[in-house]
C-alpha cells in the first residue's frame, strides 16, 4: 500500500457511505484524516454531527489521526474554515477528497427550482469552495519554496459522464465536476498539485433506489462493496502518482476505468460556412441510424461494470 505517512487529508461526506471508506482507507495508509460530514438526509435535510464523529473514533480506534468536521462544503465561508480546521488541527494539508453529495430525483417536466438549487450547490459549489480554499494554501506553500504534493480527488458520476434518465440536476453538476477537474488540474499542477475525479458505483444509502436491493453476496468477493473506490484514491494520493492528474476513473468492483471523456469524433469539415440544407443532408448520411446517448446502464457495462446486467 502506498505510504501516506505524515499527509493529512480531508475527506468531505465522509460520515457515510463511499466517503467514510475512503477515509478509513487513507487512514489505514499513515494520512491523518479530517472527517467532514453535515449529517444531513439523502435529500440534504437536517445536520447531525453523530455520523463524522463515529468515523473520526474509528480512524482513532484503528490506532491513527482523525478529527470530526460539521461544515457545509457549499458554504464558501465554511469552506475555509474546513481548510483553516485540517491545517490547525492536524499540522497541515495535502489531500482533499470532495466526495458530500445529496439526490433529490424527478424527470426534468416536474423538477422543482429547489430540486435543481440545493442539487447543484452541494455536488459543484460544494466542490469549488474547498477545493478554492485548498488551492489558496497550497499556492502560498508553492511560492514560499516548498515543493508540494498536493492532491485533490473529485467525486463525479456514472450519471453524469453518461446521462441518467430522473437525474437532469444531479448529472448536470457531475458532468460540470468532470469538466471542473479538467481545468483545475491545469490550472494547479503549477503548484504541485494533481486533480482528478471518481465515477464510483457501490451500495450506499444514495443507489438503493436506482439499483434496488442488490444484496451483498454470503461469500466471496463484492462488487458494490463501498470499499471498492478506496484503493483508487489512496493509489492518486501516493507521491508516485504526481504526474497523473484530469483523469476520470470509474470505479465498480474491480473494474478501474480511465474514461475518455469529451474527445474529437466524426469530423463535418470544409472550407466555407456550411449551409444548413447541406449539413442536415450530411448529418443523415453520417448517421442513417440517427444519434443518441446509450444512456447510463449501457455506459458503465461498457466500462466494465459487467455485473449491473442483472439489474437491466
Ligand atoms: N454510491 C454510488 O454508487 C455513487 C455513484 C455515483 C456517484 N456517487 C457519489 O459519491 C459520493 C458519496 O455518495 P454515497 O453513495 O457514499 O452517499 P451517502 O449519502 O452515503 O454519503 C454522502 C455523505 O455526504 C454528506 N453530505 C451531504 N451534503 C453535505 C454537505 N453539504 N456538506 C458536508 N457533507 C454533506 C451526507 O451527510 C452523507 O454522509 C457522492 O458525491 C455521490 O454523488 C455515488
Amino acid at each position: 500500500m502506498p505510504n501516506l505517512e505524515g499527509k493529512v487529508a480531508i475527506v468531505t461526506g465522509a460520515g457515510r457511505g463511499i466517503g467514510r471508506e475512503h477515509a478509513l482507507a487513507l487512514a489505514r495508509a499513515g494520512a491523518k484524516v479530517l472527517v467532514n460530514d453535515l449529517g444531513g438526509s439523502l435529500a440534504g435535510e437536517g445536520e447531525d454531527a453523530t455520523p463524522a464523529e463515529q468515523v473520526a473514533d474509528e480512524i482513532r480506534a484503528l490506532g491513527g489521526e482523525a478529527a470530526a468536521d460539521c461544515e457545509n462544503v457549499a458554504d464558501f465561508a465554511g469552506a475555509e474554515r474546513l481548510v483553516r480546521h485540517a491545517t490547525d488541527a492536524l499540522g497541515g494539508l495535502d489531500i482533499l477528497v470532495n466526495n458530500a453529495g445529496i439526490l433529490r430525483d424527478r424527470m426534468l417536466v416536474n423538477m422543482d427550482e429547489a430540486e435543481w438549487d440545493s442539487v447543484i450547490n452541494v455536488h459543484l459549489k460544494g466542490h469549488f469552495a474547498p477545493t478554492r480554499h485548498a488551492a489558496a494554501h497550497w499556492r502560498e506553500r508553492s511560492k514560499a519554496g516548498e515543493t508540494v504534493r498536493g492532491r485533490v480527488i473529485c467525486t463525479s458520476s456514472p450519471s453524469g459522464v453518461f446521462g441518467n434518465v430522473g437525474q437532469a440536476n444531479y448529472g448536470a453538476a457531475k458532468a460540470g465536476i468532470a469538466g471542473f477537474t479538467l481545468i483545475a488540474a491545469q490550472e494547479l499542477g503549477r503548484y504541485g498539485v494533481t486533480v482528478n475525479c471518481l465515477a464510483p458505483n457501490a451500495r450506499t444509502r444514495m443507489t438503493e433506489g436506482t439499483f434496488g436491493s442488490i444484496d451483498a453476496p454470503e461469500e466471496g468477493f463484492d462488487p458494490m462493496d463501498p470499499g471498492n473506490m478506496s484503493p483508487v484514491v489512496v493509489a492518486l494520493c501516493a507521491d508516485e502518482a504526481q504526474d497523473i492528474t484530469g483523469q476520470c476513473f470509474f470505479v465498480y468492483g474491480g473494474a478501474v476505468n480511465v474514461l475518455q471523456g469529451w474527445s474529437p469524433g466524426e469530423l463535418l469539415a470544409r472550407d466555407t460556412r456550411w449551409d444548413a440544407d447541406e449539413l442536415l443532408a450530411e448529418l443523415r448520411e453520417r448517421f442513417p441510424s440517427g444519434a443518441a446517448p446509450a444512456g447510463m446502464i449501457a455506459g458503465m457495462m461498457s466500462a466494465g461494470g459487467q455485473s449491473l446486467s442483472a439489474t437491466q
